[in-house]
């Protein structure tokens, strides 16, 4: 069903907040370099997730063992309940995982759309007409709808930014996963990216987004995670995780800036 076209919260469980994903005990080693070193994460439906932590943290690399382009050495990964630890990447984006990455990367000689439409048949199974609809949704929600038959590559930042937002959610995702999709932006730029991205969050769609820009981050997200050296060292209320003092020695302390 799509998130897009119901405008409600995610699905329900009588039993009470299930989570939409879950990765439990993740361990995955790079040769003799341990990156993830036993994680737990979970994000519940209509959840905003935040992840903070220095660089080489492990952060990129759970959400690549969330969404399938790596397979954790030990753990295990579920939507819903089911285990999708060995699902490739692109049936993991059928169940509902939305991927946004860092450096946008989209066609760029093709247009806005086009870039959008190859999104969409990537993730969903609608018809070509349906499809066509939901793109032209995803750009009015993304803001980029005046632009829908530029070239890819004659975009500035924001808007590339903005594209490769769009391109996820075109795949029809319950859940967005965002890797520092702020930076580089101005303020202002930024403060859109936020306006965005809580709409996302009114229309049921969960959100984990790792962020270098905390001011960015607390203004969307109901919980925060900070990692370092492979581990959660704290999670829970933002405002509380970012005083605990574990995390302002590992992260706020030193290296924030780069
Ligand atoms: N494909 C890879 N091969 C080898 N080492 C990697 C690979 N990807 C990441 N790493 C290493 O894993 C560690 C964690 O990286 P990453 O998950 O990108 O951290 P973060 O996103 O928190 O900055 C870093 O030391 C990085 O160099
Ligand atoms: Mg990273």
């Amino acid at each position: 069903m799509s998130a897009l076209s119901t405008p409600t919260a995610g699905p329900s469980h009588e039993e009470g907040p299930q989570p939409l994903l879950v990765g439990t005990g993740l361990v995955l080693d790079y040769g003799d370099l341990r990156v993830l070193d036993g994680v737990d994460f979970h994000v519940a439906p209509g959840e905003a997730v935040g992840i903070v932590g220095p660089n080489g943290a492990g952060k990129t690399t759970l959400l690549n063992a969330l969404a399938g382009s790596v397979t954790p050495d030990q753990g295990s990964i579920r939507i819903e309940g089911r285990d999708v630890t060995a699902l490739r990447p692109e049936l993991r984006c059928r169940q509902g995982i939305g991927r946004a990455f860092q450096i946008p990367r989209p066609f760029g000689g093709m247009t806005v759309l086009e870039n959008v439409l190859v999104g969409a048949s990537f993730g969903t199974r609608l018809s070509r007409r349906a499809t066509h609809r939901r793109c032209v949704e995803v750009l009015e929600l993304c803001g980029l709808i005046d632009l829908a038959n530029r070239r890819a590559e004659a975009l500035g930042l924001l808007h590339r930014k903005r594209l490769e937002l769009a391109r996820s959610l075109a795949t029809d995702p319950r859940v967005l996963l965002l890797d520092e999709i702020g930076g580089g932006l101005t303020d202002a730029e930024a403060a859109q990216l936020v306006t965005t991205i809580k709409s996302l969050r009114e229309l049921g769609i969960s959100i984990v987004w790792i962020e270098h820009i905390v001011h960015i981050l607390v203004q969307v997200i109901d919980r925060l995670v900070c990692m370092d050296a492979g581990r959660v060292l704290a999670e829970g209320e933002p405002q509380a995780v970012l005083r605990d003092a574990h995390v302002v020695d590992a992260y706020l302390g030193r290296g924030s800036r780069d």
